[in-house]
């Protein structure tokens, strides 16, 4: 018999972190490699985000504090979930944690019992299925194609659902696609959920504040206000207020969930670092010139990487609503040979061949659940992305 759980064996380590790392060791061989791997914004976080969590140093605010969150940021979380998103969450609905990802992990540990089934749609963010798996559910995986603009549909849903559905996980904009629900893709979706009340909502909404053109940002509740005893509305100030590093993330729920996910962290990791909490309630309740600011360079960055790569031979990609990221089809050359003479014979080839002969790291689209595609995250300067866009067109010019 092994040391190590059978629950971790069906588990595997996030490929995105992999690769970065791949990438960062390349980088510290003196290899010219330009990653555009990681999913972090590469801003600085705003100026009064730190000097408020220096403040918090200085007034003493170092220790323990109410495992999931401090009681002011529980009510700057209520007024920012009325504010953008009109839901009205009392403070005991609020649970704050180390990071979106640690709410999504309390969220599947607080409810899943073996069987119990979740609905991802593919492509999908890589911790979601072995989140679930950790938990002991079943995930379900729903494929929402380039030509169904990644989105599933509402006949995807009803089909998927079974009397043994705990939850469907929404994310939009998505990572790896930054496809996004506008409100009536998100209705039609919500109607199926009308009809099957076995079935909780657990979105996704870090990426809201990240949404390009005429793209309007909806959540399922708000859609659906007949969804809300049976949502958890899930977000953070990671990706809007660049604080990846600040390990701040919330959601918004019926108050026996929040209270059962509540008690996993308390025996887990107990509250979020005090700090970030503090600096957390800066960025909800200061200035939010940050955020059309930065979304203003990411739209910049998105139409030169998507009509930098529709340039590429074999290469098409989309237009995304939000996030910073694409997920372009590699279709188109499959089949061929690189000219180092590897075979691109899946998009796990491509990744590879790509970073071995270009220095360009890409995650491979197995990673998310839909190939042939690779993704790109684009949360990088305008002179890197236009170097890897060069790199990539000649690699892909090269292949015969
Ligand atoms: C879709 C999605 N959800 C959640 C997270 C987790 O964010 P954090 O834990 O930094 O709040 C990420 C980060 O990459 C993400 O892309």
């Amino acid at each position: 018999m092994g040391f190590l759980s059978d629950t971790l064996a069906r588990v595997k380590p996030s490929p995105t972190i992999a690769i970065t790392n791949q990438a960062r060791e390349l980088a510290a061989e003196g290899r010219d490699i330009i990653s555009l791997s990681a999913g972090e914004p590469d801003f600085d976080t705003p100026e009064h985000i730190r000097e408020a969590a220096k403040a918090a140093i200085d007034a003493g605010h170092t220790r323990y504090t109410a495992v999931d969150g401090i009681p002011e940021l529980k009510r700057a979380i209520c007024a920012k979930f009325k504010r953008d998103n009109g839901l009205d969450y009392k403070p005991s609905q609020i649970t704050v944690g180390t990071g979106g990802k640690q709410i999504l992990y309390n969220a599947l540990i607080a409810t899943l019992n073996p069987g119990d089934e979740v609905i991802i749609p593919a492509p999908y963010w890589v911790s979601y299925p072995d989140m679930v798996l950790l938990a002991g559910g079943t995930p379900v995986i729903v494929e929402a194609g380039m030509e169904n603009g990644y989105k599933i549909s509402a006949e995807q849903l009803e089909a998927a659902i079974t009397p043994r559905t705990k939850w469907v996980i929404l994310n939009s904009p998505s990572n790896p696609t930054g496809a996004g629900y506008t409100r009536d893709d998100m209705k039609k979706l919500t109607d199926v959920l009308m009809r099957h009340p076995q079935v909780w909502v657990l979105t996704d909404d870090i990426y809201e504040h990240l949404v390009f053109g005429d793209f309007k940002f909806v959540t399922p509740a708000e859609v659906e206000p007949g969804l809300i005893d049976r949502t958890l509305t899930v977000n953070g100030v990671s990706k809007s207020y660049a604080m990846t590093g600040w390990r701040i993330g919330y959601a918004g729920g019926p108050e026996a969930l929040i209270k059962a996910m509540g008690k996993v962290q308390s025996q887990s990791t107990s509250n979020p670092t005090s700090i970030s909490q503090y600096a957390a309630l800066a960025a909800l309740n200061g200035p939010q010139d940050f955020i059309p600011e930065s979304r203003a360079v990411f739209q910049r960055r998105r139409d030169l990487v998507v009509s930098g790569l529709n340039q590429c031979e074999g290469i098409e990609c989309p237009v995304p609503d939000g996030a910073f990221y694409v997920y372009p089809s590699i279709r188109g050359l499959i089949g061929k040979t690189s000219a180092k003479g590897v075979k691109i014979t899946d998009d796990a080839a491509f990744a590879t061949a790509l970073l071995d002969e270009t220095g360009v790291a890409v995650v491979f689209g197995a990673a998310f659940g839909l190939s042939p595609h690779f993704r790109i995250s684009y949360a990088t300067s305008d002179e890197v992305l236009q170097d890897a866009i060069g790199r990539i067109r000649s690699f892909c010019g090269g292949l015969t």
